[in-house]
């Protein structure tokens, strides 16, 4: 796994930040929810691994500032499948799937199925969660990070739409719990979530 999360050096901002912080929270999340070990271990590696497939989108399209065009998005929305393709001979298939389907949004709008609700394998519906935290909360190329309450306000105001409500109301307990995984001032009122 470490030389997975090495291949994505220089393609995922922050890597090592990013891939600590969203294992730590999406197995926290798991562990609140009473998941059974297995799957708190299986949350912390898809955690890190979720975005291995950008590591054969252009790099041009995962470093662009800004608005993707058309083409761009369908480019960088493949990245789900290709890493399931990576990972499903090497990891559980609950890790392979929960990478495959970790854009995926409760209400259907997500990408690449359009799968609604308990469609979507509850790992995968954790991970979106965690992930969307940190994407809020860090700093990306296309946009600045935001602070950790304006971060809750957006994954509490999408609970039911974009993000499972139970999995959001064991998130909420986690970060009450615990000391803020980042802290970084509010400046921007920009609605944002991982690309
Ligand atoms: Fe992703």
């Amino acid at each position: 796994m470490d030389s997975f999360i090495a291949a994505m050096e220089g393609i995922v901002e922050d890597l090592y930040g990013h891939v600590h912080r969203v294992s730590s929270l999406a197995s926290a999340v798991g562990r609140q929810m009473a998941l059974d070990a297995d799957d708190v271990d299986r949350l912390a590696t898809v955690g890190a691994l979720h975005d291995i497939g950008k590591i054969h989108i252009d790099p041009t399209i995962l470093a662009k500032p800004g608005p993707l065009e058309a083409l761009e998005l369908t480019r960088l929305r493949r990245h789900p499948e290709i890493g399931f393709a990576m990972t499903v001979d090497l990891f559980d298939r609950q890790v392979a799937e929960a990478i495959l389907f970790h854009h995926e949004r409760f209400d259907g709008d997500g990408y690449p199925f359009g799968l609604r609700a308990e469609e979507i394998p509850l790992l995968a519906r954790v991970v979106l969660v965690a992930d969307a935290f940190d994407a809020i909360t860090s700093h990306r190329s296309y946009q600045p990070a935001l602070s950790v309450d304006h971060a809750i306000g957006e994954i509490t105001g999408h609970a039911g739409t974009q993000f499972d409500p139970d999995v959001v109301e064991a998130f909420l307990t986690v970060i009450d719990q615990h000391a803020p995984v980042t802290a970084l001032p509010s400046a921007f009122p920009v609605a944002a979530a991982a690309r």
